[in-house]
């Protein structure tokens, strides 16, 4: 089928309270691994490329690869710019034909970021395209700072009020305690900010950096209203070990195939088993 608008997998997930799954591509044998995965569980996905990905694949490449992949399934597929954060950016993917976008204005002032969400509504939502913004600072593992520091940049439940009256965008992505990476320790979620958030907004909610984070807290994240959940590091992570452990157990090996299949096995398991953690198997 053709790539489907994320909005309308959110919509429904809302209401049966599951989350769908946006899992970061980089290639073409992450995004069969994520097609794969989907078909599996009988799950609708989404597929999002950063801007890095896009910088590093080719957006044509990444439309023309996920189109195929789309058309091919049978489950719904969205394609969206991950933290996209120009309006140049935003407009390249709708040119190209992608079904949804972020746009990324959380290191903006409020009112700056807001301007910026609106103008990019005004422009692709007339194109079917649905719209993610960032409130707050999600940050990444990496970020040298401490716990205090990190807790001053969550999302605000009354900003958040406020900013989605005023662009009404599609989904919104707040900062609760993820980080983007690798983490050091066990992430501890901001749960009672969640639900006020949700209390507050009936915009569907998105949790970024949710590699790494324990499978029970990213039940209760969306048992409290979470919609769409991103995963990027435990693909990586499974992609390159398997690599890794093809080339440590056969050091001659020079065919890409023998490397790569086994990489695309070990990612389409983790998105499986992350899949069933959403409870967005099923759904599609
Ligand atoms: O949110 C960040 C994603 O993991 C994408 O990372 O910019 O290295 O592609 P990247
Ligand atoms: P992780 O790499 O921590 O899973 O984060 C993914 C993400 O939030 C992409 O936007
Ligand atoms: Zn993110």
């Amino acid at each position: 089928m053709a790539l489907v608008s994320m909005v309308e997998l959110l919509e429904k997930a809302q209401k049966e309270h599951y989350a769908v799954g946006a899992f970061n591509c980089n290639n073409m044998e992450i995004i069969q691994a994520i097609v794969a995965a989907a078909e599996a569980e009988q799950a609708p996905v989404i597929i999002q490329a950063s801007q890095g990905a896009i910088k590093y694949a080719g957006i044509e490449y990444i439309t023309a690869l996920t189109k195929v992949a789309a058309e091919k399934a049978k489950v719904p597929i969205a394609l969206h710019l991950d933290h996209g954060t120009s309006f140049a950016q935003v407009m390249q993917c709708a040119r190209n034909g992608f079904s949804s976008v972020m746009i990324d204005g959380s290191k903006h002032p409020l009112e700056d970021n807001i301007a910026l969400t609106n103008k990019v509504i005004e422009a692709v939502r007339p194109m079917g395209l649905s719209v993610e913004a960032e409130l707050g600072k999600i940050g990444g593992t990496e970020d040298d700072i401490t716990v205090s520091e990190r807790e001053a940049l969550f999302t605000d439940p009354a900003e958040a009020e406020h900013f989605v009256q005023a662009t009404q965008v599609d989904a919104l992505a707040i900062a609760i305690g993820t980080a983007h990476g690798q983490y050091k320790g066990i992430p501890k979620l901001d749960f009672e900010r969640l639900s006020e958030i949700v209390k507050r907004v009936t915009t569907p909610i998105v949790l970024h950096g949710s590699s790494g984070v324990p499978d029970e807290a990213l039940r209760e994240a969306i048992s409290r209203g979470v919609c769409k959940v991103n995963i990027d590091t435990n693909i990586r992570e499974a992609f390159v070990l398997a690599s890794r452990q093809v080339l440590n157990a056969s050091p001659k090996e020079i065919d890409p195939r023998k490397m790569l299949g086994p990489a695309r096995e070990a990612a389409t398991a983790i998105i499986r088993e992350k899949i069933r953690v959403f409870g967005s198997n099923g759904k599609a």
